[in-house]
C-alpha cells in the first residue's frame, strides 16, 4: 500500500487567486500530493471556460511534479471515489465560511463516510479574498496588485477589455 498522502482541493476556480494559491502552498505542507479539482458546472454562469480555469491553474503551478489540476462534474464525494483519494481540503477565510464548509463538510461524510474534509485557513490578508470579489472590481474597470497571480491579471483584464470594445461596437 502506497504511503503518499494525497488530497483533493475541489473548487469553482473562477479564476484562481492568490488565497487558493496559498491553501495549496500550506497544503503541501502537509500532503505529499494535492489534486486541484475544478468544477464543471453546466448550471452555474462562470466568467472563464472550464478550459481557461484549468489553463490558468497549469501556468501558476508550473507543471509542479506534487500538484495535479483536474476536472470534475457531478458529485464531489464520487469524483474522490473514483480518485481514490479520500481526503478534501477546503480553505476557511472567515465565520461566514464556515457555516456553509460545515454543510458540506458534513453532508459529503453522510453520503460518504470514507471522506474527510481539513480546513485550512489562509493568510489573513487573503482572508477577505473571493474569486467573486475579484471578477466584480475588474468588471468595474479596477485592478488589485498581488491578489491574483499575473496570468489571473491579465486574463482578467483582456476578458473584460474586449467586452467593453464589444459593446462599444
Ligand atoms: O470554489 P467553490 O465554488 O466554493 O467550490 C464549491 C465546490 C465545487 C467545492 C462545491 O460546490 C462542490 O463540491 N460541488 C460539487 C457538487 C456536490 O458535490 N454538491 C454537494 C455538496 S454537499
Amino acid at each position: 500500500m502506497s504511503n503518499t498522502k494525497n488530497a483533493v482541493y475541489p473548487g469553482s476556480y473562477d479564476p484562481i487567486t492568490n488565497g487558493h494559491i496559498d491553501i495549496i502552498e500550506r497544503g503541501l505542507r502537509i500532503f505529499d500530493h494535492i489534486t486541484v479539482a475544478v468544477l464543471t458546472n453546466p448550471d452555474k454562469q462562470s466568467l472563464f471556460t472550464l478550459d481557461e480555469r484549468l489553463e490558468m491553474i497549469h501556468q501558476c503551478f508550473n507543471k509542479n511534479p506534487r500538484i495535479e489540476v483536474d476536472a470534475f462534474e457531478g458529485l464531489l464525494v464520487d469524483y474522490v471515489d473514483r480518485k481514490g483519494i479520500h481526503t478534501v481540503v477546503r480553505g476557511l477565510r472567515a465565520i461566514s465560511d464556515f457555516e456553509v464548509e460545515f454543510q458540506m463538510a458534513l453532508m459529503n461524510r453522510r453520503i460518504n463516510r470514507e471522506v474527510e474534509t481539513i480546513f485550512l485557513v489562509p493568510s489573513v490578508c487573503y482572508s477577505f479574498l473571493s474569486s467573486r470579489l475579484v471578477k466584480e472590481i475588474y468588471r468595474l474597470g479596477g485592478s488589485i496588485q498581488q491578489m491574483v497571480p499575473d496570468v489571473v491579471d491579465q486574463r482578467l483584464k483582456e476578458k473584460f477589455h474586449s467586452r467593453h470594445n464589444h459593446r462599444q461596437k
